[in-house]
């Protein structure tokens, strides 16, 4: 019997770090955090302060606070306290792999070692851990405390029941956890990101549309039905009654036309200079901050409609409420 999880060790405190420390502590966890750079802790504190309100609004785990998050001087100190390590450093294999070794040598060998990679294997981030039967990957999304999908695989030398306990911590903290089957670059949904990503760049590139207009090409369409069907679903119904037969039947030859490209394009000055201006007119004035907020308020009308239908996202946050009201009612904690 593995002891309960109660201090939440976070190495690298960017985007995603500060994701997992805000969504640790509105669960009633402490958090322990390092980053090597000038000036992280205040960034740290402002990040997980613009997210506490949207956690408010789900709702708060007893003993929840700011207060316990502890910034310390060192990652040994992380490591030493930490009842689980989840990793966030810049996505370059040759840095984790060095980090995960010096975690894997400071930190308790029953301690769980999860990476945030977004796409490296953790048969290559283990290569030189000595326990390397704990380090899993948990791949999560941005941001952190409110998306609950968390993507979780282990390496060739990862032992089943460390990707057993890394699951059940996720669930714990109000996620829904996927198994990864196998160990692919890009994992799943990444993979699919990505090729959207890939024909965006070169709708762009090729002068067809600006970002906005791509924007808009997802928002008012196929983003709305993916919250809560997905793709595969969705074109189910798009056959009518026969289904997905009808659906490959009739759209499947068009999968030959060469409308999709499979190499990225080229990342010039004037592709990246179109982006970066065309997101900035679609921010308006508005900060990177403002734009979280407004963000997080969408996200949470959405996963809250989507709660009475007990589809995707809404169905999850209704099993982490009935699992708050039970903590209040019994005096447990996640991960206990
Ligand atoms: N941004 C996303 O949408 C997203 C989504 C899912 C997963 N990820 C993954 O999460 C990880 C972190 O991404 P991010 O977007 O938070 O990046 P980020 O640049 O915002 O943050 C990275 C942090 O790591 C710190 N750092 C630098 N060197 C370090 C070291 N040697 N040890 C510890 N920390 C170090 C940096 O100071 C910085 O604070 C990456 O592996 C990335 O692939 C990112």
């Amino acid at each position: 019997m593995q002891p309960p999880i109660r201090t939440l060790g976070v190495v690298g405190t960017g985007v995603i770090g500060a994701g997992w420390a805000a969504r640790a502590l509105a669960h009633g966890l402490r958090v322990v955090a390092w980053d090597p750079a000038p000036g992280w802790q205040a960034r740290l504190t402002a990040a997980v302060d613009n997210a506490w309100p949207a956690l408010e609004k789900v709702g708060l785990y007893r003993g929840a606070s700011v207060d316990r998050l502890r910034c310390v001087d060192s990652m040994d100190a992380v490591c030493e306290a930490a009842d689980f390590i989840q990793e966030s450093a810049p996505e370059q294999l040759a840095l984790k792999r060095s980090l995960h070794e010096r975690i894997d040598a400071a930190a308790r060998s029953s301690v769980i070692v999860a990476s945030s990679t977004s796409g490296l294997l953790p048969t290559e981030l283990q290569s030189r851990c000595r326990h390397p039967h704990r380090l899993v990957v948990g791949h999560p999304f941005n941001p952190v405390y409110l998306l609950p999908l968390v993507e979780v695989l282990g390496g060739t030398r990862t032992s089943a029941e460390s990707v057993t306990r890394a699951i059940a911590f996720y669930r714990d903290l109000g996620m829904h956890p996927l198994r990864v089957r196998t160990e692919i670059e890009g994992f799943l949904s990444d993979r699919l990101q990505e090729a959207l990503w890939r024909e965006l760049l070169h709708l762009v590139n090729d002068g067809v549309a600006t970002t906005e207009e791509l924007d808009a090409a997802i928002v008012y369409g196929p983003g709305l039905r993916w919250a809560f069907m997905g793709t595969c679903l969705t074109f189910h119904m798009a056959g009518g009654d026969a289904g997905m037969d009808h659906f490959m039947k009739q759209f499947g030859p068009a999968l030959k036309l060469p409308w999709t490209r499979l190499e990225a394009p080229e990342l010039t000055d004037t592709l990246v200079e179109r982006m970066a201006h065309g997101t900035r007119r679609q921010a308006a004035g508005r900060t990177v901050k403002e734009l979280e907020r407004l963000r997080d308020d969408c996200l949470i009308a959405i996963m809250q409609a989507l709660r009475q239908y007990e589809v995707g996202a809404g169905r999850t946050l209704a099993e982490d409420e009935a699992r708050r009201l039970g903590e209040k009612r019994n005096g447990t904690k996640p991960g206990g």
